[in-house]
């Protein structure tokens, strides 16, 4: 199959009532990890990609990487998404490379840092959003602002200090027209979300359920998604990491998001640790090797283990036959004539 975008994906997802994964890469690895979990389970996938990872990666290596996995797996519907887009110029650059769906994070200024004010958000989200979709490409915007920092993107802090207002996620999402609205709901990217299993006086679940009853035909999108399993921690420090104790977001909490509107649900940081874990096992257990096949295989495998598992959690498992590929240009047509022109359905308060 073509790559598709992430709004077909999601408009399927909500029919179905399920979600869909989003995961990071930044390498041939990650990318191969993430089909044969897809092709195990058979599912549709989003495979995203950072600025960092552009940077770090190239973004010629990974587009042509991403038309390898359309390629070989063709019946697979696969996504290739922009993750946290920090300005018009970014998005556009992913968009002419062939990205099919990009993030415009105007939450905050182009500095990945600084929390942008609402005006800001709405200017920027929106002119991406027209270019994007005179495209055929889908856009995800982000109102409220996530805890962490990842690779020098995030505004630090709790992800508690700038958590999303639900009137302002409606004024939002009508006057940018975005295809999916990432919010704030207390989570933070990377490993150290929460100090103890949260509940809901940090992960704000009643929010996310609340902005879903205003805005119950907008797809919602979870940030700061890795549930950082206590085995995946034990693997590193089992194998001279030094991780300290931290817990993620609970899977059945992402179930619930799930049944209230989430349809994308970002995931980086458990596979980080899945690799890393295996590759510190090797390293002690037979100091003698030093081909990086005999450690990238297992890293690979480890990863495979965890996206596998998350879709099958999702609920996107045995979705990937239900559909097939609307072309770019025929969204390009959607979104000109109408049909596609996200119109929120705002519910009373
Ligand atoms: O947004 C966070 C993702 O985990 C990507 O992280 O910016 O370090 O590539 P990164
Ligand atoms: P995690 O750090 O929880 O995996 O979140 C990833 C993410 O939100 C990418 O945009
Ligand atoms: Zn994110």
């Amino acid at each position: 199959m073509p790559l598709v975008t992430t709004r077909q994906l999601l408009d399927e997802a909500a029919k179905g009532g399920y979600g869909v994964g989003a995961f990071n890469v930044n390498d041939m690895e990650q990318i191969q990890a993430i089909m044969e979990a897809a092709k195990e389970t058979n599912s549709p996938v989003i495979i995203q990609a950072s600025r960092g990872a552009r940077k770090f990666a190239q973004d010629n290596y990974l587009y042509h990487l991403m038309l390898a996995a359309a390629e070989l797996y063709p019946q697979i519907p696969l996504a290739m998404h922009l993750d946290h887009g920090n300005s018009f110029e970014t998005c556009e650059s992913a968009i002419k490379l062939g990205f099919t769906s990009v993030m415009m994070d105007g939450s905050l200024k182009p500095d990945g840092k600084t929390p942008a004010t609402f005006e800001e958000n709405v200017e920027v989200t929106k002119k991406v959003a027209d270019y994007a979709h005179e495209r055929g490409i889908s856009v995800e915007g982000e109102i409220g602002v996530l805890g962490g920092i990842e690779d020098g993107h995030g505004a630090g802090g709790s992800g508690l200090d700038h958590v999303t207002d639900p009137d302002q996620a409606v004024e939002f999402a009508e006057r940018t027209g975005v295809d999916s609205l990432a919010i704030a709901i207390g989570t933070s990217h990377g490993a150290y979300k929460f100090t103890k299993k949260p509940d809901g006086s940090v992960l704000k679940m009643d929010l996310l359920i609340a902005i879903h009853k205003r805005l119950p035909n907008t797809h919602l999108v979870m940030h700061g998604s890795s549930s950082v399993p206590k085995d995946l921690q034990d693997i590193i420090n089992q194998y001279g990491g030094k991780l300290k104790e931290t817990w993620g977001v609970p899977v059945e909490e992402i179930q619930l998001g799930i049944k209230n509107g989430v349809r994308k649900i970002n995931v980086d940081t458990d596979n980080r640790l899945a690799i890393t874990g295996a590759i510190r096992k090797v390293f002690v257990e037979s100091p003698e090797k030093f081909d990086p096949r005999d450690y990238l295989t297992p890293a690979r495998a480890a990863m495979q283990k965890v996206v596998a598992q998350r879709m099958t959690q999702f609920g996107q498992a045995g979705h990937a036959g239900d559909y097939t590929a609307i072309s770019i240009a025929d969204m390009a047509k959607g979104y000109a004539n109408g049909t596609l022109v996200t119109k929120p359905l705002i519910a009373a308060k």
